[in-house]
């Protein structure tokens, strides 16, 4: 049985002092709540803070982006082995906003997801299509591909060691979510389409869906079968309705 994992996409959010406060918020209330695995991915600005607050907790703490290259003469960029010196477990790989505003392709999108593994990290690799995509009926055909790139690039077994996310853009900070059913066929896709290259894989594998979760949805969305939880952007900002998504998580 996989073990639901709720996973907070803080973006480009948060201050200093409002993080602090998320952090306290978080710790104090996520003994109590949740059998599910609980973890908050943060700007890199933020990953000592977040150490520093959450080591010892039963939350873990991921990155948002990693850098295709271990080190060196790449200005702007985090390595993968940077966030693991600072306890990162997760690190969000081919987010939407990456491959629409920063050009990631799929293949950039494999490499930083063989980087990651490179350095221990488990990535949270995001597939999903475009509202004029699902409109055109090619939904399938555009997160098969996304998929297929890792696949080729790692390997089944290196992407069998992470995690999938599903976030349609169309629901991402729109406040239109997809429905549970819609939401299962691609979930149910996704595992089909790891299950041709190895069963067990596909069995394992937790895949998330994202794209405006909150309390009031996550219970629906995550009973459906092949929905092992959820990356939460704009609810995992704050703790009662992150805790509260976290909690609707339990299995
Ligand atoms: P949202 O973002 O929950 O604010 O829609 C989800 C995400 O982009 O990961």
């Amino acid at each position: 049985m996989r073990q639901p994992l709720v996973a907070g996409n803080w973006k480009m959010n948060g201050s200093r002092a409002s993080v602090g406060e998320l952090l306290v918020g978080l710790k104090a209330g996520i003994g109590q709540v949740t059998t599910a695995e609980v973890a908050v991915c943060a700007p890199a600005v933020f990953i000592p803070a977040v150490q520093a607050e959450l080591d010892g907790s039963p939350i873990k703490w991921g990155g948002q982006d990693v850098s295709v290259h271990a080190s060196g003469a790449y200005t702007g960029e985090t390595a993968a082995s940077m966030l693991s010196d600072f306890g990162c477990h997760y690190v969000i790989i081919g987010h939407s906003e990456r491959r629409a505003y920063h050009g990631e392709t799929d293949q950039v999108v494999a490499e930083k997801f063989a980087a990651a593994r490179a350095a221990g990290l488990v990535p949270i690799l995001c597939v999903g299509e475009t509202l004029d995509e699902r409109e055109q009926g090619i939904t399938e055909d555009v997160v098969g591909r996304q998929l297929d790139a890792v696949v080729a690039h790692c390997g089944i077994d290196t992407v069998g060691s992470g995690v999938i996310a599903y976030e349609p853009v169309w629901a991402i900070g729109t406040g239109k979510t997809a429905s549970p059913q819609q939401a299962q066929d691609v979930h149910a896709f996704i595992r089909g389409r790891l299950a041709a290259a190895d069963p067990a894989v596909a069995d394992g594998i937790r895949v998330l869906y994202g794209g405006s979760m909150n309390p009031k949805n996550a219970a629906e969305l995550i009973a459906q079968p092949d929905i092992d939880g959820g990356l939460i952007g704009g609810a995992s900002l704050k703790a009662d309705d992150f805790l509260a998504v976290c909690s609707a998580a339990n299995r």
